[in-house]
């Protein structure tokens, strides 16, 4: 895989077996120490490919892929409104996993930026993100500008999680020594 060599697009339909594959490795290796293993094992390609086809249609969400050139889709994140409205944060990101083979390759950040614009072309003002409390993706959303904003705990197939809330003010990353 060759920084240079990806790009970030909105997802088609067609790409929802290449967004399974990324969001479930990305899945198995970043919650492998977090959440119980019935959890891990619950989810099928089959199952997040038609998760994912769908998606892609829904009007008033966005669905992007990281692409490279070579190895196909390495990334992919999605966006829209908040889900709670609560927080004053208009934008919410909902989903975003970068293949683990790629990590530290700045697509995480490329993938951010292009919904951020893509919510700030629609009036967007502002961004949150909820992230497992336990997930050090943590210390990259605060790396690219997110602050702590809100906590809460809640239940995933009956287990408790606790959640932590990302914010950011404006639609724009904080800059990086690479970005
Ligand atoms: C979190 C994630 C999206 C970051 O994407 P990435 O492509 O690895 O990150 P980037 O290369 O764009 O990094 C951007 C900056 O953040 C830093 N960064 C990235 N991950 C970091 C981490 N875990 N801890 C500290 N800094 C981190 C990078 O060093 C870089 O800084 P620099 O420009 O000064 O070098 C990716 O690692 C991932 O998919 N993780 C697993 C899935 C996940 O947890 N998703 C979030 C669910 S809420």
């Amino acid at each position: 895989m060759s920084g240079l060599a990806v790009k970030v697009r909105q997802a088609k339909p067609d790409d929802a077996e290449g967004i399974a594959r990324v969001y479930i490795d990305s899945w198995h290796d970043t919650y492998a120490a977090i959440l119980p293993m019935r959890l891990l094992c619950a989810m099928t390609p089959r199952g997040q490919a038609a998760r994912w086809r769908s998606a892609v249609r829904v009007r008033g969400e966005a669905v992007f892929v990281a692409e490279d050139e070579n190895d196909g889709i390495v990334g992919m994140a999605s966006c829209g409104q908040a889900r709670d409205a609560t927080l004053g944060f208009d934008g919410e990101v909902y989903t975003l996993y970068v293949d683990p083979a790629c990590y530290g390759a700045g697509i995480g950040r490329a993938l951010l930026r292009n919904a951020f614009a893509w919510m700030s072309e629609r009036g967007y003002g502002s961004c949150v993100i909820w992230a497992h409390k336990k997930n050090n993706a943590r210390f990259f959303y605060e790396k690219v500008g997110g602050r702590l904003i809100a906590e809460r705990s809640g239940r995933m197939m009956g287990d408790p999680i606790c959640e932590a809330a990302f914010g950011w003010r404006k639609l724009a990353l904080a800059e990086t020594s690479r970005a």
